[in-house]
């Protein structure tokens, strides 16, 4: 059976008291509950180390929303995969469509950050998902493909135990537009087929598939009873202690 994972991408959103006080109160809420599903904070870096200082006593997991894949050198602004571990990041999130779509990340970006976020020790929130546009074209299937086997290439078993897969339609991301429970299941299905291709069925079985785009309160629940996901990567409505609980408690 695979446990649900809860995320949360705050995107670059709150400041610093505001990041503190939503940080504390998920853990306050959470602390006496019987959690059933993991928990995971993505903020901005600027806060990840004061993040870290307020769920480190909790279950409640660290996550970022983006890194280098160098070690270290002259990358003005860049972040790398050691300094995320160092302030107690266990998680990041890479390949988010926002990534590859205002950043220019290619597939082969995202694959030596997936491989260099490994061999740091951190597990990647491997992000894929395809627009309207390649959805319409019946190109959806190619797409993912495409995404699951360049950024995992050279990945072993292994390592792919590290990583969680987060589908996200890129049409479905901010815009109130929910991919349905059968639109996300069929694409998570596929997702696993095609893992079960690049590495065993063993492998695919073990695999988190998170779905993001759009998730909230009221559509959480019927998303999140679909036999193969496993999750859910939530954006705006994260940024709320009280909506993004609702989320975490909708896991069955
Ligand atoms: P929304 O939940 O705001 O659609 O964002 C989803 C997302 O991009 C999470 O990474």
């Amino acid at each position: 059976m695979r446990r649900k994972v809860v995320a949360g991408n705050w995107k670059m959103h709150k400041n610093y008291s505001e990041a503190v006080s939503l940080v504390s109160d998920l853990k306050n809420e959470l602390i006496n509950e019987n959690l059933k599903c993991d928990v995971i904070v993505c903020p901005p870096f600027t806060f990840l180390e004061a993040a870290h200082t307020v769920v480190k006593s909790s279950e409640i997991q660290l996550g970022a929303q983006n890194m280098h894949f160098e070690e270290k050198g002259a990358f003005t602004g860049e972040v790398s995969a050691e300094m995320l571990k160092s302030v107690g990041c266990e998680y990041v999130i890479l390949g988010h469509s926002e990534r590859r779509k205002i950043f220019e990340e290619s597939d082969e970006t995202i694959n030596k950050k997936v491989r260099a976020a490994l061999a740091a020790g951190l597990r990647p929130i491997f992000c894929i998902g395809e627009t309207l546009e390649e959805r319409e074209g019946g190109k959806m299937f190619d797409v993912l493909g495409t995404q699951l086997k360049e950024g995992l290439k050279e990945v072993d078993a292994e390592g792919m135990g590290k990583i969680i897969v987060a589908y996200e339609p890129v049409w479905a991301i901010g815009t109130g537009k929910t991919a349905t429970p059968d639109q996300a299941e069929e694409a998570h299905q596929f997702v696993r087929k095609t893992l079960g291709e690049i590495f065993d069925d063993g492998v695919a079985e073990k695999t988190v598939i998170q779905y993001g785009g759009s998730v909230k309160p009221n559509n959480a629940a019927e998303l999140l009873a679909k036999e193969n996901i496993d999750g859910a990567l939530v954006g705006g409505a994260c940024l709320e202690a009280e909506s993004f609980l609702e989320i975490v408690r909708a896991a069955p």
